[in-house]
C-alpha cells in the first residue's frame, strides 16, 4: 500500500510530485506530503486526508517553492498509526537534513525503535518508517555519504519497503530502494522520476527501469545508476512504457469505475483475438508450458477479493471440463495451514495488480512445495511474476478504480481460456469444446447488449437505492457471482449485502428477510437448480422483501414474483457468470453515485493490498 515518487529536474518540482501522486492515489488516500530540496533547504508539507488537502496547504506557500530542484511525495494507506499529519510522510531526521518516504512495512520495526531510543533518537510518529529514518541518520553522521548510509541501514531493515530518500547536503541525487515492494526509475531528459507505478510517470517519459528487490537506484538529474545491496554497479536494461496517457483518464466517463465497465466489450474482444483466431485453431496461450500443466493431477486456485470470486467461479467449469480436482482457497487463509500442495499440483496465483501479500506469500509456499506455478495478473511487470512458471497476462489495461471490474471480467476469460485450450491438448470433448469456444466469440456482442440496458439498472438502482441492507443469491457456478456483486456493492456503497447459496436461505439468513431486507436472485434458465431458485425467491415474496432478478429467462411468472427483472442474453450456463456480473457492477456503480459516495475512492480501501 502507499504510493511513493520522487523527481529531480528543472521543471516545477511540487508540480510534477503532485501529478505523479494523482496518477497513484488508488494506492492510498488517508494522507499525502512532499518534501522539497532547492539546494539550501529542504521543506517537508503534509495534509491529512486526500490530495486536494496537500494541494491546497502547497497553494498556501506557493512563493517558498519557486526554487526547488528536486523533491520526493507520498500518499498513505495507513497501517502502524492512524492518519494524522504526524505520522504522515515524509518522515525527516532530528536535524531535518534526511527526509525519507517508504511504501511496505518495517517489521522488525519495534526492536529497531527501541534500540535507537536507547541511543537518544527521539521519535515523533507511530510508524514503522521513522526507524528507517533514523537509521540511515545515525551512519550518516559518521560517513557523511547518503549512499553508504542507506546500504548500511537496509541490511538491518526485514519486511518490504520501497524507499526515496534525500538529504540535504548532498542536494544533487535522490536516493531509490527496494525490497518486497515495487519502484521504477522514469527516464526523461534532463530529468529523472521515481514511482511505485508505471501510472505516475506515463506521459512524462518513454523509458523507465524496473528495480529489482534489494536493488537501489541513486538518481540525478542527468544520470541514473543502479547498484545492489553490495554496492556493485548493475547494468539494467531500460523498457519503453506500452501505456498511453488514454488509459490513465476518464475520457468523458463520471467515474474510473464506470469507463472501466463500459470498457469489457473490448477488453474481451481484444483478448479472443489475440489468443483465438478461429475456433478450429488451438487457443494460444504463449507463456503456458503445457508439457509441465499436463502432467498435473490437481489443481489449486488461491486469490483474494475479487480475484478469488473469479477462482471459485472457474472451479466449476474446470472440474467440470477437465474432470480434475479443484482447490480454491483465500491467499490469507491458505498461507497459515498445511497444505497438501506436492510436485503433482497446478497452483493457479490470480491477482489483479500481482503485489497482494497474501497471494504472493501463498504461490511461493507452493512454488517451495514444487508445484507448477500459473500466474495470471494484470501487470506482467508486477511482483508476483517472478514466481511464475507459467503466464497469463490479463490484458484488461490499467484498472484505476479501487473495485475491481474489468480485470474480474478478464480473469474469467483468461480462466476459460486456459481450461477450453487445456481441454483441447487433453484431445477430449470436441463436440462440446467447439461448441463452447463458438459461445465464447460471442460474449463481447452479449456484454454490448447488457450495457445498452444501462438506464433500466439505474432506474432500478434509484428504487433500490434506500436500503440499508441486501441479500444476494444463486446456485452452483453462480454463487461466486452473488458474492461478487454483493462485494461491489459493499466496498464502494458502504451498504451491507451477503451473496449466499440459494439453497442455504432457509437455513438461518431467511430469518433476516422482511420488506426491508432485499433479495436479488440470478438465475439461469436451463439449469437444474432454475426451479429450486425460483421457489427460494417465493418464499422470500412471502416474507414481504422486494425481489431483483438477474436472468435470461422471458418467463412470464416472473413478472408476479419479482419488483425488477434486469435481462441478460441467453448463453450456456458456464459463461453466466461473466453475463450476470455486469448488471451487478452497474447496480452497485449507480447506487453508489445516486448516494453520493466516492466510487472510484472508497474509504478504507486500495487497489492493491501490500500488508498481509
Ligand atoms: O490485485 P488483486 O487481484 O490481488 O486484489 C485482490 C483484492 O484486494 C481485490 O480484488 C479487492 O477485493 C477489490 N477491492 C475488489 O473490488
Amino acid at each position: 500500500m502507499c504510493g511513493i515518487v520522487g523527481y529531480i529536474g528543472n521543471n516545477a518540482v511540487a508540480e510534477e510530485l503532485i501529478n505523479g501522486l494523482k496518477n497513484l492515489e488508488y494506492r492510498g488516500y488517508d494522507s499525502a506530503g512532499v518534501a522539497l530540496n532547492d539546494n539550501k533547504n529542504i521543506d517537508i508539507f503534509k495534509a491529512k486526508g486526500k490530495l486536494c488537502n496537500l494541494c491546497d496547504v502547497l497553494n498556501l506557500h506557493q512563493k517558498d517553492l519557486q526554487n526547488s530542484t528536486g523533491g520526493i511525495g507520498h500518499i498513505r494507506w495507513a497501517t502502524h498509526g492512524s492518519p494524522t499529519v504526524e505520522n504522515a510522510h515524509p518522515h525527516c531526521s532530528a536535524d531535518g537534513k534526511l527526509v525519507l518516504v517508504h511504501n511496505g512495512i518495517i517489521e522488525n520495526y519495534k526492536e529497531l525503535r527501541e534500540e535507537l531510543v536507547k541511543e537518544g533518537f527521539a521519535f515523533v510518529s507511530q510508524t514503522d518508517t521513522e526507524t528507517a529514518v533514523h537509521l540511515i541518520d545515525r551512519t550518516y553522521r559518521q560517513t557523511h555519504s547518503l549512499e553508504e548510509a542507506v546500504l548500511n541501514a537496509v541490511k538491518r531493515l526485514k519486511g518490504a519497503f520501497a524507499f526515496c530518500i534525500m538529504h540535504k547536503d548532498e542536494p544533487d541525487k535522490i536516493i531509490a530502494v527496494r525490497k518486497n515492494a515495487p519502484l521504477i526509475v522514469g527516464l526523461g531528459d534532463n530529468e529523472n522520476f521515481i514511482a511505485s507505478d508505471i501510472p505516475a510517470v506515463i506521459g512524462k517519459v518513454k523509458k523507465i527501469i524496473y528495480l529489482d528487490d534489494a536493488e537501489m537506484a541513486i538518481v540525478s538529474k542527468n544520470k541514473v545508476e543502479i547498484k545492489n545491496f553490495n554496492g556493485q554497479l548493475l547494468d539494467k536494461k531500460a523498457e519503453l512504457i506500452s501505456f498511453s496517457a488514454e488509459t490513465i483518464s476518464k475520457r468523458g466517463y463520471k467515474h474510473f469505475m464506470l469507463k472501466e465497465i463500459c470498457e469489457q466489450p473490448d477488453i474481451i474482444r481484444n483478448i479472443l483475438a489475440q489468443r483465438m483466431s478461429d475456433v478450429n485453431n488451438q487457443i494460444q496461450l504463449p507463456q503456458v508450458n503445457w508439457n509441465e500443466i499436463l502432467k498435473k493431477s490437481k489443481v489449486e486456485i488461491i486469490a483474494c477479493g475479487t480475484s478469488l470470486h473469479a477462482a471459485m467461479v472457474a472451479k466449476y467449469f474446470m472440474e467440470d471440463l477437465l474432470g480434475i480436482p479443484v482447490h480454491v482457497e483465500a491467499a490469507s487463509e491458505y498461507i497459515y495451514r498445511k497444505t497438501v500442495t506436492d510436485e503433482n499440483t497446478l497452483t493457479i496465483g490470480i491477482s489483479q495488480s500481482g503485489e497482494t501479500a497474501d497471494t504472493i506469500t501463498a504461490v511461493k509456499q507452493a512454488q517451495d512445495k514444487n508445484a507448477h506455478i500459473l500466474i495470471l495478473t494484470n501487470r506482467p511487470d508486477s511482483s508476483i511474476v517472478r514466481y511464475a512458471d507459467s503466464l497469463i497476462p490479463l490484458e484488461a489495461g490499467i484498472e484505476v478504480s479501487v473495485a475491481a471490474t474489468k480485470s474480474y471480467t478478464a480473469q474469467l476469460i483468461s480462466l476459460y481460456l486456459l481450461t477450453l485450450a487445456w481441454a483441447e491438448r487433453k484431445e477430449s470433448l470436441t463436440v462440446r469444446l467447439q461448441k463452447l469456444k463458438q459461445e465464447l466469440l460471442e460474449i463481447p456482442a452479449k456484454l454490448e447488449e447488457i450495457l445498452s440496458n444501462e438506464n433500466c439498472i439505474k432506474k432500478c438502482s434509484e428504487l433500490f437505492q434506500k436500503y440499508k441492507s441486501f441479500i444476494y443469491i444463486a446456485r452452483g457456478i453462480n454463487l461466486p457471482t452473488a458474492m461478487e456483486g454483493a462485494l461491489k456493492l459493499k466496498e464502494i456503497s458502504y451498504i451491507n449485502a451477503s451473496g449466499y447459496a440459494a439453497g442455504e436461505l432457509k437455513h438461518g439468513p431467511i430469518a433476516l428477510l422482511d420488506e426491508n431486507m432485499p433479495v436479488l436472485a440470478v438465475l439461469i434458465p436451463g439449469t437444474p437448480t432454475y426451479d429450486k431458485i425460483l421457489s427460494n425467491c417465493e418464499e422470500a415474496k412471502a416474507r414481504q422483501a422486494h425481489l431483483i432478478a438477474v436472468t435470461s429467462s422471458h418467463d412470464e411468472h416472473l413478472n408476479t414474483i419479482f419488483d425488477e427483472i434486469i435481462q441478460i442474453p441467453f448463453s450456456d450456463e458456464v459463461f453466466s457468470p461473466v453475463l450476470a456480473n455486469v448488471p451487478l457492477q452497474l447496480l452497485a456503480y449507480h447506487i453508489a453515485d445516486n448516494l453520493g459516495r466516492e466510487v472510484d475512492q472508497p474509504r478504507n480501501l486500495a487497489k492493491s493490498v501490500t500488508v498481509e
